[in-house]
């Protein structure tokens, strides 16, 4: 094993003498690479977003923006990095010094005040700008709303940025002006050739140890020699819990480029998908084929933290408000659990036993979700946040029904926010099943909705509201079936 190390704007450098649980923003400033900014170190604001190169969807490399303030910065050993600096030599080959097409369009149409926010701001933007698919509409005009541009350009690629002094509309104008890269620009051509290979990591420092290995059954063995470990992918809860919480761990063991962990199966009779791939790579490799999924993801944070963010982590956290949780439980998910004598699979609504406590034992991973086939066709996922979007639910419910002729064959209901756990409603569930799809029906079941659970007053609710809020989104829901059959 080399020493660790990170290609960071095309330059190796070593990841020594930093702890293992120093973060990727802490490195690189430590490097004097200070146009990466720390603004909430807990994955709000964005300041500190910088490119990694990551195994593509239509291309073998993407450029993926990720918040450098939750991830250690040991998970990149064998990585490459480019920072704002980088893409500033980046844009135009030969010029050192001459701006990047996104920091030229944002210094152009004013979209930097005080520049704390810029560097991260041009990162995302610049993922965004290489994404292989953004300019694919045959015709611009067609692709534009007012979160797409004519370019392409998805906004949702920068909702986990924020700016407190210029204001979104030179930005969004920046984001809209920008092209497509030019042949000889060296990160889109890098995107050509495959992302650097995952290594094995072994770094240990004064007490402290971050590992990995490069297959499932030495992970397991690892597991099974330091059940002490905490288990890490995409960092984005963990790295919540160094920064914020101080939490140090003896040993971190790192799941995310697992490549049994980073599968995904659409079989006959059911999807799987890997714990340790990332929702950005589920949303575009499933690109709608779980229709109930594709609701999710957007309302999931945001771009940059579903660029890290995992189904195993979601599941991992346990979080009695996670977002996963309700909409995998209306699917019938199952979680395939593996440990080093072999696998088991839990269907989700058997897998939580407590707050933030699982059927999952000490040196067991999650290695997989299942979703049976076929899917309920009728299916909605309802986030009731304080904002539309990257925000924390207060309550979340998810719809999964088949309405043949008329009538409920089949209800699944999952709810997050209302019990220490994540639930199904299964007594709304019944008040739904083998009943006509009217009015009435769904009237009664709002109301057998509403007492689901035993939903907590908190700062971010009353349990009243979200009780109330229960009942809503059945209503709701009925409302946009009928619309749609109507119209
Ligand atoms: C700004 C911000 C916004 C967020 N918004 C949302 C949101 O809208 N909705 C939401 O649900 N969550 C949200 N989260 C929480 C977080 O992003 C999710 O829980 C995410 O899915 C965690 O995945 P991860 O891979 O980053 O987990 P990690 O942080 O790597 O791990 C989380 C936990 O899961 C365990 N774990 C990870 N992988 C496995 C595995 N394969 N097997 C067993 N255990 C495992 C780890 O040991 C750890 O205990 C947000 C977090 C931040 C920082
Ligand atoms: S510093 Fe705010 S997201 Fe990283
Ligand atoms: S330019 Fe000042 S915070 Fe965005």
């Amino acid at each position: 094993m080399t020493a660790p190390r990170i290609t960071v704007n095309g330059t190796e450098a070593p990841i020594s003498p930093a702890a293992p649980h120093t973060t990727v923003l802490d490195f690189l400033r430590e490097r004097g690479l200070t146009g990466t900014k720390e603004g909430c170190a807990e994955g709000e604001c964005g300041a500190c977003a910088v490119l990694v190169a990551r195994p593509g969807t239509n291309e073998p490399t993407d450029w993926v923006a990720v918040n450098a303030c939750l991830l250690p910065a040991a998970t990149l050993d064998g990585q490459e990095v480019v920072t704002s600096e980088g893409l500033a030599t980046a844009g135009t080959p030969g010029t050192p010094g001459t701006l990047h097409p996104v920091q030229e369009e944002m210094a152009v149409r004013g979209g930097s005040q005080c520049g704390y926010c810029t560097p991260g701001f041009v990162c995302s933007m610049a993922a965004e700008y290489y994404r292989p698919d953004r300019c694919a509409h045959p015709d611009p005009a067609e692709g534009t709303d007012p979160e797409h541009g004519p370019n392409g350009f998805d906004l949702h690629a920068l909702s986990g940025n924020l700016c407190r002094c210029t204001g979104y509309r030179p930005i969004r104008d920046a984001a809209f002006a920008v092209g497509a890269p030019a042949d000889e620009d060296p990160l889109a051509r890098r995107r050509a050739q495959s992302p650097p290979a995952p290594v094995a990591t072994e770094y240990v420092r004064d007490g402290s140890a971050f590992l990995r290995r490069n297959t499932l059954g030495e992970t397991l063995r690892l597991l099974r020699e330091r059940p002490d470990a905490v288990v890490v992918a995409g960092s984005t809860d963990w790295g919540v819990e160094v920064n914020i919480r101080s939490r140090r761990a003896d040993c971190v063991i790192a799941v995310d480029r697992l490549p049994e962990l980073r599968e995904l199966r659409v079989g006959s009779d059911a999807v799987e998908i890997g714990a340790a791939l990332t929702l950005t790579e589920i949303e575009r490799r499933l690109d709608g084929r779980v229709p109930l999924l594709a609701e999710l993801f957007p309302q999931f944070a945001s771009r940059l933290i579903r660029n890290g963010a995992t189904l195993g982590g979601n599941l991992g956290t346990g979080s009695p408000i996670g977002d996963s949780p309700p909409v995998l439980l209306a699917l019938e998910a199952s979680v395939v659990l593996a440990d080093a004598d072999g696998e088991r699979q839990v269907p989700l609504a058997e897998y939580f036993t407590g707050y933030r406590q699982s059927v999952r034992r000490p040196g067991e991973l999650i290695r997989a979700v299942r979703l049976p086939l076929p899917l309920s066709p009728v299916v909605a996922f309802h986030k009731i946040a304080k904002r539309r979007f990257d925000d924390i639910s207060s309550v979340a419910v998810a719809f999964a029904l088949d309405v043949e002729d008329g009538i409920v064959r089949k209800a699944r209901i999952g709810l997050g926010g209302v019990a220490a756990t994540p639930i199904r409603a299964l007594t709304t569930e019944e008040a739904l099943e083998g009943r006509p799809w009217t009015a009435e029906t769904v009237d009664a079941a709002a109301r057998v909705l509403r007492a689901e659970g035993t939903p907590l007053n908190d700062q971010r609710a009353s349990a009243a509201y979200r009780s109330a809020m229960l009942g809503q989104s059945l209503l709701k829901l009925y409302a946009q079936t009928t619309e749609a059959v109507s119209s």
